[in-house]
């Protein structure tokens, strides 16, 4: 039988060795680069075009630094560190991001000894619709964190909050500390009293004021929904779940605060496992095994009677005691008298700055006077 090999060496071995080979160089001719690391991840070959790309004119200039000197994010330490491949992936560049193929070098003994990486193209038209898939999701994802951003900064400073009474003037005094402390904080007083906008200038004074607040207002949320919404869920891990699991609101917190609006309102169970993640700092999503750290700074307020709840037994003591770190105790209106002046004004600009086209209010006296007898 004529051999289909003819006029090359036949034994199989060879063979393979003509096949790596020509592998090979065919990637290093039709890529548009191609280098290779030794086992601590140092450029140990590169070839002239890829060297070139990265701003060395000469190749030789590249050898024997580390791989991210050369490539930034290049992953070839990864590649040799766990000896696994990363067949296909986009390497982004400060010019076009590269489609790249990465390969582990192994000798006889099957130990990892270095890698070699190929970038396949930088023209990306062979893979258009794929790449405009990838930039589309990637621009999405940016806008997507952005305004999420956005959204998790404190609305509210120390200046929102209006008044120079002298009981204003103490509970701005205790919150301002509170923002240079990282003990939990609980906000009491009555409803309407600027609990949630203390919350805010809190957090946006303190050092985490660049990390998230995310607010659940527990009296919103059904109670069969709130864990899930405090700690999330795995993917189907309950019924009627999102297909995809949910990001609980603890772990979207992360490193930031997270604010428990009427926290009176939290059911007991719910209480127990609160506590818990408060002393561990750390918790499973439901039906995941994952845990996750958490590390979280909460403001909590409530519009209740948080002692007389205890008392009663619908709120834990221990928990209680553990909010009641730095207690601030918001007052009514009616013993800050002499806030209200001060108060109707920044109201009268706020509506006048929401009516679009810019209405001008004004108050007449006798109104004035009218609001200010209040009390
Ligand atoms: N001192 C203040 N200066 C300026 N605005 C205030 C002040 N106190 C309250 N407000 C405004 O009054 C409204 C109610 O305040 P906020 O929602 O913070 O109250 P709350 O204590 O959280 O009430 P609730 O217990 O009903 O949730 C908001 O529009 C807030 O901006
Ligand atoms: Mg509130």
């Amino acid at each position: 039988m004529m051999n289909d090999w003819a006029g090359l060496p036949a034994t199989y071995g060879d063979v393979l060795r003509r096949a790596m080979d020509s592998l090979f160089h065919t990637f290093e001719n039709f890529s548009e680069g191609t280098f290779i690391v030794d086992a601590e991840a140092r450029v140990v070959w590169i070839n002239k075009r890829y060297a070139a790309r990265f701003g060395f004119a000469d190749p030789e200039q590249a050898i024997g630094r580390d791989c991210e000197a050369v490539i930034p994010n290049s992953l070839m330490r990864e590649v040799v560190k766990t000896g696994k491949p990363i067949l296909l992936d986009i390497l982004e560049t400060d010019r076009e991001p590269l489609v790249v193929t990465r390969l582990p070098l192994k000798d006889d003994a099957g130990e990892t000894v270095g890698a070699v990486g190929f970038a396949l193209f930088d023209e990306l038209k062979a893979l258009t619709p794929l790449f405009s898939h990838y930039s589309r999701v990637q621009e999405e994802l940016i806008a997507t964190r952005q305004s999420l951003a956005q959204a998790r900064r404190a609305k509210y400073t120390f200046g929102s909050f209006v008044g120079t009474s002298t009981a204003s003037l103490e509970v701005k005094r205790q919150a301002r500390r509170a923002a240079q402390l990282e003990s939990p904080v609980l906000l009491l007083g009555e409803t309407g009293t600027g609990k949630e906008l203390l919350a805010h200038a809190i957090h946006g004074g303190s050092a985490r004021a660049n990390q998230p607040l995310v607010t659940v207002n527990v009296a919103a949320i059904p109670d069969t929904l709130l864990e899930v919404e405090f700690f999330g869920a795995a993917p189907g891990a309950y019924t009627g779940a999102d297909r995809k699991g949910r990001v609980g609101k603890f772990e979207l917190a992360n490193g930031g605060t997270l604010f428990l609006d009427e926290i009176g309102d939290m059911p007991l169970p719910l209480q127990g496992k609160l506590l818990r993640v408060l002393q561990d700092k750390e918790f499973e999503p439901l039906g995941s095994n994952r845990i996750v750290r958490a590390d979280v700074r909460i403001i909590a307020a409530t519009s209740a009677d948080l002692p007389a709840l205890v008392a009663a037994g619908r709120f834990r003591a221990d928990l209680f005691y553990r909010m009641n770190v730095l207690m601030i105790h918001a007052p009514p209106l009616r013993e800050r008298a002499s806030d209200i002046e001060a108060l109707a004004y920044a109201m009268l600009e706020d509506l006048s700055r929401q009516v679009r086209g810019g209405s001008h209010y004004e108050l007449q006296d006798d109104a004035l006077r009218l609001l200010c007898s209040y009390g």
